[in-house]
Protein backbone atom coordinates (compact mmCIF):
# COMPACT_ATOMS: atom_id res chain seq x y z
CA UNK A 1 0.00 0.00 0.00
CA UNK A 2 1.37 3.43 -1.25
CA UNK A 3 4.29 1.89 -2.12
CA UNK A 4 6.14 4.07 -4.97
CA UNK A 5 6.13 3.31 -8.25
CA UNK A 6 9.85 2.52 -7.88
CA UNK A 7 9.36 0.04 -4.41
CA UNK A 8 6.17 -1.66 -6.75
CA UNK A 9 8.45 -2.16 -10.15
CA UNK A 10 11.34 -3.84 -7.70
CA UNK A 11 8.61 -6.04 -5.71
CA UNK A 12 8.10 -7.01 -9.05
CA UNK A 13 11.42 -8.07 -10.05
CA UNK A 14 11.87 -10.14 -6.89
CA UNK A 15 8.91 -11.92 -7.28
CA UNK A 16 9.49 -12.83 -10.46
CA UNK A 17 12.86 -14.13 -9.51
CA UNK A 18 11.56 -16.04 -6.07
CA UNK A 19 8.77 -17.72 -8.72
CA UNK A 20 11.59 -18.91 -10.96
CA UNK A 21 13.98 -20.08 -8.29
CA UNK A 22 11.09 -22.28 -7.22
CA UNK A 23 9.35 -23.57 -10.28
CA UNK A 24 12.88 -23.91 -12.24
CA UNK A 25 14.34 -25.95 -9.26
CA UNK A 26 15.07 -29.71 -10.17
CA UNK A 27 12.91 -30.24 -7.51
CA UNK A 28 10.01 -29.21 -9.45
CA UNK A 29 10.95 -29.80 -12.99
CA UNK A 30 12.62 -33.42 -12.43
CA UNK A 31 11.35 -35.17 -9.84
CA UNK A 32 12.38 -38.52 -10.91
CA UNK A 33 10.87 -40.21 -7.90
CA UNK A 34 7.45 -39.05 -8.24
CA UNK A 35 7.34 -39.31 -11.95
CA UNK A 36 8.56 -42.98 -11.37
CA UNK A 37 5.61 -43.43 -8.92
CA UNK A 38 3.01 -41.76 -11.57
CA UNK A 39 3.64 -44.63 -14.06
CA UNK A 40 2.18 -47.11 -11.94
CA UNK A 41 3.88 -49.63 -11.20
CA UNK A 42 4.81 -49.67 -7.51
CA UNK A 43 5.83 -52.79 -5.64
CA UNK A 44 3.87 -54.03 -1.96
CA UNK A 45 7.37 -52.79 -0.27
CA UNK A 46 7.13 -48.88 -2.36
CA UNK A 47 4.12 -48.09 -1.41
CA UNK A 48 5.24 -49.23 2.29
CA UNK A 49 8.33 -47.29 1.68
CA UNK A 50 6.58 -44.12 0.59
CA UNK A 51 3.99 -44.20 3.10
CA UNK A 52 6.69 -44.63 6.00
CA UNK A 53 8.84 -42.00 5.22
CA UNK A 54 6.24 -39.65 4.16
CA UNK A 55 4.87 -40.46 7.68
CA UNK A 56 7.92 -39.37 9.33
CA UNK A 57 8.06 -36.27 7.29
CA UNK A 58 4.33 -35.20 8.24
CA UNK A 59 4.67 -35.52 11.84
CA UNK A 60 7.90 -33.40 12.15
CA UNK A 61 6.99 -30.89 9.63
CA UNK A 62 4.03 -29.71 12.69
CA UNK A 63 6.93 -28.91 14.49
CA UNK A 64 8.42 -27.02 12.29
CA UNK A 65 5.17 -25.44 11.51
CA UNK A 66 4.58 -24.10 15.57
CA UNK A 67 8.41 -21.77 14.62
CA UNK A 68 6.87 -20.66 11.20
CA UNK A 69 5.16 -17.29 12.20
CA UNK A 70 6.48 -13.77 11.00
CA UNK A 71 3.74 -11.70 12.02
CA UNK A 72 0.05 -12.24 13.88
CA UNK A 73 -1.75 -12.74 11.09
CA UNK A 74 0.72 -15.41 9.80
CA UNK A 75 0.40 -16.77 12.64
CA UNK A 76 -3.17 -16.94 12.88
CA UNK A 77 -2.75 -18.45 9.44
CA UNK A 78 -0.11 -21.23 10.74
CA UNK A 79 -2.59 -21.91 13.48
CA UNK A 80 -5.37 -22.62 10.71
CA UNK A 81 -2.93 -25.31 9.63
CA UNK A 82 -1.60 -26.50 12.16
CA UNK A 83 -4.90 -26.78 14.20
CA UNK A 84 -6.32 -28.58 10.90
CA UNK A 85 -3.92 -30.83 10.76
CA UNK A 86 -4.23 -32.31 14.51
CA UNK A 87 -8.28 -32.75 14.22
CA UNK A 88 -10.62 -29.40 13.65
CA UNK A 89 -11.96 -29.57 10.07
CA UNK A 90 -12.39 -26.29 8.52
CA UNK A 91 -15.56 -24.84 8.53
CA UNK A 92 -16.79 -21.57 6.57
CA UNK A 93 -17.13 -18.55 8.98
CA UNK A 94 -21.41 -18.11 9.89
CA UNK A 95 -22.06 -22.09 8.98
CA UNK A 96 -22.18 -24.77 12.00
CA UNK A 97 -18.84 -26.82 12.43
CA UNK A 98 -18.62 -30.15 10.27
CA UNK A 99 -19.79 -32.94 11.55
CA UNK A 100 -17.72 -34.95 9.19
CA UNK A 101 -14.02 -36.41 9.92
CA UNK A 102 -13.52 -38.23 6.52
CA UNK A 103 -11.43 -36.81 4.41
CA UNK A 104 -13.50 -37.29 0.80
CA UNK A 105 -16.40 -34.91 2.91
CA UNK A 106 -14.40 -32.50 4.88
CA UNK A 107 -14.24 -29.00 3.21
CA UNK A 108 -10.72 -28.00 2.06
CA UNK A 109 -11.50 -24.42 3.08
CA UNK A 110 -12.91 -22.27 5.26
CA UNK A 111 -11.40 -21.89 9.05
CA UNK A 112 -10.88 -23.80 12.32
CA UNK A 113 -11.92 -20.67 14.79
CA UNK A 114 -14.99 -22.07 16.78
CA UNK A 115 -14.65 -25.98 14.91
CA UNK A 116 -14.44 -28.95 16.47
CA UNK A 117 -11.02 -31.32 17.82
CA UNK A 118 -11.54 -34.58 16.81
CA UNK A 119 -9.08 -37.28 17.26
CA UNK A 120 -10.72 -38.88 13.70
CA UNK A 121 -10.32 -35.59 11.79
CA UNK A 122 -6.49 -35.58 11.93
CA UNK A 123 -4.43 -35.87 9.17
CA UNK A 124 -2.03 -38.50 10.47
CA UNK A 125 -4.92 -40.61 11.37
CA UNK A 126 -6.16 -40.55 7.72
CA UNK A 127 -2.46 -41.58 7.07
CA UNK A 128 -2.74 -44.28 9.28
CA UNK A 129 -6.32 -45.35 7.97
CA UNK A 130 -4.24 -45.66 4.69
CA UNK A 131 -1.34 -47.40 5.94
CA UNK A 132 -3.43 -50.07 7.64
CA UNK A 133 -4.18 -52.57 4.69
CA UNK A 134 -0.39 -52.03 3.81
CA UNK A 135 -0.15 -53.86 7.15
CA UNK A 136 1.37 -50.89 8.99
CA UNK A 137 -0.35 -49.95 12.64
CA UNK A 138 0.37 -46.97 14.48
CA UNK A 139 4.32 -48.02 15.37
CA UNK A 140 5.31 -48.83 12.12
CA UNK A 141 4.86 -45.18 10.98
CA UNK A 142 5.60 -41.30 11.65
CA UNK A 143 8.43 -42.62 14.43
CA UNK A 144 11.59 -40.81 13.91
CA UNK A 145 14.17 -43.79 13.97
CA UNK A 146 11.84 -45.57 10.69
CA UNK A 147 13.07 -42.37 8.87
CA UNK A 148 16.18 -42.90 6.18
CA UNK A 149 18.75 -40.67 6.17
CA UNK A 150 17.50 -39.01 3.75
CA UNK A 151 14.22 -38.03 5.09
CA UNK A 152 15.90 -37.14 8.85
CA UNK A 153 17.96 -34.30 6.41
CA UNK A 154 14.53 -33.31 5.12
CA UNK A 155 13.12 -33.00 8.47
CA UNK A 156 16.16 -31.39 10.73
CA UNK A 157 15.98 -28.72 7.45
CA UNK A 158 12.26 -27.76 7.76
CA UNK A 159 13.06 -27.03 11.70
CA UNK A 160 16.26 -24.94 10.57
CA UNK A 161 15.01 -23.57 7.47
CA UNK A 162 11.04 -23.54 7.78
CA UNK A 163 11.34 -22.80 11.55
CA UNK A 164 13.92 -20.47 11.43
CA UNK A 165 14.33 -17.88 13.78
CA UNK A 166 14.91 -15.06 11.01
CA UNK A 167 11.60 -14.71 9.93
CA UNK A 168 12.79 -13.46 6.56
CA UNK A 169 14.61 -16.95 6.04
CA UNK A 170 11.22 -18.65 7.66
CA UNK A 171 9.10 -16.50 5.43
CA UNK A 172 11.18 -17.68 2.30
CA UNK A 173 11.20 -21.60 2.85
CA UNK A 174 8.05 -20.99 3.98
CA UNK A 175 7.00 -19.24 0.22
CA UNK A 176 9.40 -22.21 -1.55
CA UNK A 177 7.50 -24.82 0.26
CA UNK A 178 4.02 -24.14 -0.42
CA UNK A 179 4.92 -23.41 -4.61
CA UNK A 180 6.22 -26.99 -4.17
CA UNK A 181 3.67 -28.64 -3.16
CA UNK A 182 1.08 -26.89 -5.21
CA UNK A 183 3.63 -27.54 -8.36
CA UNK A 184 2.01 -31.46 -9.10
CA UNK A 185 3.71 -34.18 -6.99
CA UNK A 186 0.50 -34.85 -5.38
CA UNK A 187 -1.46 -35.80 -8.18
CA UNK A 188 1.78 -37.73 -9.43
CA UNK A 189 1.70 -39.34 -6.35
CA UNK A 190 -2.20 -40.21 -6.66
CA UNK A 191 -1.68 -41.89 -10.30
CA UNK A 192 0.59 -44.19 -9.04
CA UNK A 193 -1.55 -45.12 -5.99
CA UNK A 194 -4.41 -45.39 -7.43
CA UNK A 195 -3.01 -48.18 -9.93
CA UNK A 196 -1.65 -50.32 -7.74
CA UNK A 197 -4.71 -49.99 -5.69
CA UNK A 198 -6.67 -51.75 -8.90
CA UNK A 199 -3.26 -53.71 -9.67
CA UNK A 200 -3.25 -54.78 -5.83
CA UNK A 201 -6.81 -55.47 -5.18
CA UNK A 202 -6.74 -54.05 -1.87
CA UNK A 203 -9.23 -51.60 -0.30
CA UNK A 204 -7.20 -48.44 -0.12
CA UNK A 205 -8.28 -44.79 1.52
CA UNK A 206 -6.59 -42.39 -0.46
CA UNK A 207 -8.44 -39.43 0.91
CA UNK A 208 -5.61 -38.43 2.78
CA UNK A 209 -3.39 -38.04 -0.68
CA UNK A 210 -6.76 -36.54 -2.46
CA UNK A 211 -7.50 -33.83 -0.08
CA UNK A 212 -4.23 -32.78 0.22
CA UNK A 213 -3.84 -32.41 -3.13
CA UNK A 214 -6.93 -29.92 -3.37
CA UNK A 215 -5.84 -27.74 -0.41
CA UNK A 216 -2.33 -27.08 -2.35
CA UNK A 217 -4.04 -24.57 -4.81
CA UNK A 218 -5.31 -22.45 -2.08
CA UNK A 219 -2.22 -22.25 -0.01
CA UNK A 220 -0.35 -21.23 -3.11
CA UNK A 221 -2.32 -18.48 -3.70
CA UNK A 222 -1.91 -17.07 -0.10
CA UNK A 223 2.07 -17.13 -0.65
CA UNK A 224 1.61 -14.16 -3.56
CA UNK A 225 -0.13 -12.22 -0.91
CA UNK A 226 2.06 -12.98 1.80
CA UNK A 227 5.07 -12.13 0.00
CA UNK A 228 3.35 -8.85 -0.86
CA UNK A 229 3.31 -7.84 2.57
CA UNK A 230 6.00 -9.25 4.10
CA UNK A 231 8.24 -7.04 1.27
CA UNK A 232 7.02 -4.22 3.07
CA UNK A 233 8.01 -5.67 6.47
CA UNK A 234 11.10 -3.95 8.30
CA UNK A 235 13.03 -7.19 8.66
CA UNK A 236 13.01 -7.89 5.01
CA UNK A 237 15.79 -8.35 3.27
CA UNK A 238 15.89 -10.45 -0.16
CA UNK A 239 19.02 -12.46 0.23
CA UNK A 240 17.60 -14.04 3.78
CA UNK A 241 14.46 -14.86 2.00
CA UNK A 242 15.88 -16.57 -1.29
CA UNK A 243 18.72 -18.38 1.37
CA UNK A 244 15.46 -20.00 2.79
CA UNK A 245 14.03 -20.58 -0.11
CA UNK A 246 16.97 -22.42 -1.60
CA UNK A 247 18.21 -24.18 1.21
CA UNK A 248 14.65 -26.06 1.89
CA UNK A 249 13.80 -27.14 -1.86
CA UNK A 250 17.41 -28.66 -1.97
CA UNK A 251 16.25 -30.49 1.25
CA UNK A 252 13.03 -31.79 -0.59
CA UNK A 253 14.96 -32.92 -3.38
CA UNK A 254 17.34 -34.97 -0.58
CA UNK A 255 13.64 -36.28 0.97
CA UNK A 256 12.08 -37.88 -2.59
CA UNK A 257 16.00 -38.95 -3.95
CA UNK A 258 16.42 -40.45 -0.81
CA UNK A 259 13.05 -42.68 -1.81
CA UNK A 260 14.26 -42.86 -5.50
CA UNK A 261 17.28 -44.76 -4.00
CA UNK A 262 15.94 -47.36 -1.94
CA UNK A 263 13.57 -48.12 -4.68
CA UNK A 264 16.42 -48.75 -7.75
CA UNK A 265 18.21 -50.70 -5.29
CA UNK A 266 15.00 -52.87 -4.50
CA UNK A 267 14.49 -53.58 -7.94
CA UNK A 268 18.18 -54.63 -8.96
CA UNK A 269 18.12 -57.09 -5.51
CA UNK A 270 14.66 -58.63 -7.15
CA UNK A 271 16.51 -58.72 -10.75
CA UNK A 272 19.81 -59.98 -9.58
FE1 LIG B 1 -1.97 -32.33 6.34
Amino acid sequence: MGASLEASMSFKEFQAKVDHIVHDHPVVTSNAYTKWVATGQMTDEDVRDLTIQFSVFSHYFIEAQLLNAQTLEQYHAGKEILMNELGVSFHTKGDAASEADDPDKVPTEGTVNGGKYRHTAAHFEWLLRFAQPLGLGFNEIGKWKLGTKSTHHFCNALKEWYGNPDPCVGAGASYAVENWAAAGFWKELIAGLEAYTKQSGKKLNLGFWHWHDMVEDQHAEHTQDELREDYDEAWFNEDDYVRGATHILDAVKVFWDGLNESRIQRAQTVTA
